[in-house]
């Protein structure tokens, strides 16, 4: 079977500030040859340190950046080739970042920014949906009371605030989201709630998750396969239950670091 995204040999490079000056224009790699495959149905983790390149990793993955070589397929249909390609990736797939507080406009009302999505899949599909019973169903499907509608993102706590996100997400029915350090930002406590929402998630609306975090313990929480990100390049991608078999160095250590801090 077709995987539903496939990442060939991703190369992403970026002009170099601080070279510049000195040796003119030069570039600063930042992904070499990074190839994954994310089946749908699966819920692939993206592990890797700060500035390993993870964010850039999924800018290219959910259409927004160009790689300067390899390809990006959904469904065995290249996503860079054609406008069209773009545009069949963007109608599928929604993302949630880490900062939910710069993400949700601190002007709008919950509503609005659930209506975000919703907007977006009228136009896509053409409906006219009844816009405050829909905001009231989602704001349900995240777990939050409907008289969140009527707040302002300031009155909601980072949890709550993530919730919202993740209802403006799922409003626009997509079929594949990428979560990038979605829960970084929260408690220990409020991040294990955020993670059972999203799997209770996946399962009822049938979704695919490309999961981006620097933290190897929600990934064995939440994921069936990850890929370890080093320095921009993939070190090893393996299923979660497998993990204890890896010999890949990068993962060892921070295996070895939980069992550390756990002991
Ligand atoms: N638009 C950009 N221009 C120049 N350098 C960038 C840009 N985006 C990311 N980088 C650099 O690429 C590297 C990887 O960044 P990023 O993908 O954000 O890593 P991560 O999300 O894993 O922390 C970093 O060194 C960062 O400074
Ligand atoms: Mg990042």
């Amino acid at each position: 079977m077709i995987p539903m995204i496939e990442m060939q040999n991703i190369c992403v490079s970026f002009r170099s500030e601080q070279q510049e000056k000195v040796f003119g224009a030069s570039r600063k790699q930042v992904l070499f040859d990074v190839s994954l495959s994310l089946p749908k149905g699966s819920c692939l983790g993206i592990l890797g340190e700060s500035g390993s390149g993870k964010s850039t990793l999924g800018r290219v993955l959910c259409g927004l950046l160009k790689p300067e070589k390899g390809q990006v397929l959904l469904d065995g249909m290249s996503v860079y080739r054609s406008r069209q390609g773009k545009r069949a990736l963007q109608n599928r797939l929604s993302v949630v970042f880490q900062d939910y507080t710069t993400s949700a406009n601190p002007r709008f009302l919950i509503r609005d920014v659930i209506g975000e999505g919703i907007r977006a899949r009228q136009r896509r599909e053409g409906i006219a949906l009844n816009y405050e019973k829909e905001v009231t169903r989602l704001l349900d499907l995240v777990g939050l009371e409907a008289s969140f509608a009527g707040r302002f993102p300031h009155q909601l706590s980072g949890g709550q605030l993530q919730r919202v996100c993740i209802a403006r997400a799922v409003a626009c029915k997509p079929e594949l989201i990428l979560f990038d350090e979605a829960i970084s930002s929260l408690d220990t406590h409020t991040q294990v709630q955020i993670m059972d929402l999203l799997k209770e998630l996946k399962e009822r609306l049938d979704l695919t998750y490309a999961f981006i975090t620097h933290d190897l313990t929600a990934v064995t929480y939440m994921c069936d396969n990850v890929l370890f990100l080093y320095q921009g390049r993939v070190t090893e991608q393996i299923a979660v239950e497998r993990l204890a078999e890896t010999k890949d160095e990068y993962a060892l250590r921070l295996l070895h670091s939980i069992i550390d801090f756990e002991a």
